[in-house]
């Protein structure tokens, strides 16, 4: 394997990507998060203790291990001071093991009210955010009235784009929503300064750490959030998140050259079945009882905001989207135990749309709308795959689920997770 590794999700989040990075975090020397912010729940079960990561890379568990993150997230101290404390008992001291950029933008009380307002004046066609105020956030930042960690150094010039971002929120608040902030400026901004001295020690130019560590032949993974079909520019638009969540994020996101992040291995992570949360194209959605099956099995319950995951079959026109345009050299299958009482199992390989099959994955909703997945039905195992470790305890079946993702994506199946806890994989290739 290469000196860097990319585990992201291929589908529409919640694929199991912090229980995959903590695996493998072992034999890494930096895990990194360089998208999105505390919108993800990555959830790490270690003994019997269960983490919920939202902010920190799921690396923070081990010992030993430079966690980093980048400038290309958005990032609520309060939040993260919150995590912080969660982990505390672990990890002790986070000098020297959890590192922020000094360039990363903040997410400020008025980003997670208008994240509300936003949602509620679009009524019935609302995203259905993690309303994190991570879609304001990254707003402000490209309107460039956003605030960095690095601006925070001068308390003056602080207090002066504070003054002007929170203005800013008020009018919009007051003048397009007809609502009213109440929000204090004061105590934002004495809140800040406080917090601001717990995060001091670890803020660090994550971007040049970064490109001394791959030059150097450390270690590096990189650990994505959200999902491939919920990026901003390649996903299910509106129906997305409002970073770069896909690998077209990497390197804008952690600000190291596309030449030297282009030498990670690329693993995409994929449920055995597809969940998604909150609105948005879902072409192999079940609203029947085999969805309501794969929701109690899986237990499909979301990690950061506790609402019911939508369900559905295996979609590889979108595995094979993902798989491109990732680059992807392997796929990593998550819950695959899930799919142990299921006599039978569907994947679909295309969509009809007006009479004819498409195969690659269309940008117009209201064509997505009006595809039916074409299904190739497979035989289930009838066995529990709970904790398989060796390659030849896994059923024929399983085997035959493998091949059928490999020829329709083009992409080797590299791993299967068989369970939440960290003991619970196995390597296939
Ligand atoms: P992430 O956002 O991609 O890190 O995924 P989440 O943590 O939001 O959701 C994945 C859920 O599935 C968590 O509750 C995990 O503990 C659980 N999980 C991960 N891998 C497996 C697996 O192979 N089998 C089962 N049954 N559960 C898993
Ligand atoms: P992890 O990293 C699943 C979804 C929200 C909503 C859309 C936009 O745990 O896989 P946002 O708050 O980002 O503006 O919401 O994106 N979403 C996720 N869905 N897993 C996530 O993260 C998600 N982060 C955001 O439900 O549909
Ligand atoms: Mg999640």
């Amino acid at each position: 394997m290469k000196n860097s590794l990319v585990v992201l999700g291929s589908q529409w989040g919640d694929e199991g990507k912090g229980k995959i990075v903590d695996l493998l975090a072992s034999d890494y020397d930096y895990v990194v998060r360089y998208q999105g912010g505390s919108n993800a729940g990555h959830t790490v079960i270690v003994g019997d203790k269960k983490y919920a990561l939202h902010l920190i890379p799921s690396g923070i568990l081990h010992e030993g291990k430079k966690n980093i993150i980048t400038h290309g997230m958005v990032v609520s101290l309060e939040e993260l001071i919150k995590e912080m404390n969660k982990v505390k008992d672990i990890v002790g001291n986070f000098e020297g093991r959890l590192f922020i950029s000094d360039r990363v933008h903040l997410v400020f009380p008025y980003h997670k009210i208008l994240d509300g307002l936003n949602e509620k004046a679009k009524g019935k066609k609302k995203v259905g955010t993690t309303l994190k105020g991570i879609g304001p956030a990254y707003v402000s930042k490209y309107a460039r009235t956003g605030i960095r960690i690095a601006d925070l150094f001068d308390p003056q010039y602080f207090r002066d784009r504070l003054q002007q971002a929170f203005n800013e929120a008020k009018n919009i608040a007051e003048k397009v929503y007809n609502e009213s902030l109440n929000l204090d400026v004061n105590k934002i901004y004495f809140d800040t300064l406080k917090m601001f001295e717990t995060i001091k020690p670890l803020v660090a130019d994550t971007s040049l750490m970064l490109d001394k560590a791959l030059r150097n032949g450390e270690k590096v993974l990189f650990e994505g959030a959200q999902g491939t079909m919920l990026d901003i520019d390649m996903g299910t638009y509106p129906y997305v998140t409002s970073s770069n969540s896909s690998a077209l994020g990497l390197s804008s996101g952690t600000g190291v050259s596309p030449k030297l992040i282009g030498q990670s291995t690329v693993y995409g992570v994929s449920k055995a079945y597809v969940t998604r949360v909150g609105a948005g194209p879902f072409p192999t959605e079940l609203l029947n009882e085999e969805g309501q099956k794969l929701r109690d099995e899986g237990f499909e319950y979301g990690t950061t905001t506790g609402r019911p995951r939508r369900t559905g079959w295996l979609d590889l026109v979108a595995l094979r989207f993902a798989a491109r345009i990732n680059g992807m050299d392997g796929l990593i299958i998550t819950k695959l135990d899930v799919l142990d009482k299921f006599d039978e199992i569907k994947v679909a390989t295309g969509y009809k749309y007006e009479g004819e099959v498409i195969r690659d994955f269309p940008a117009r909703l209201d064509i997505l709308e009006k595809c039916k997945p074409v299904y190739k039905t497979l035989k289930g195992w009838d066995k529990s795959t709970k904790g398989i470790k060796k390659k030849e305890d896994i059923p024929k079946e399983v085997w035959n689920f493998i091949d059928t993702i490999e020829e329709e994506t083009q992409t080797p199946v590299v791993m299967l997770s068989t369970g939440p806890e960290r003991t619970e994989y196995v390597w296939v290739k």
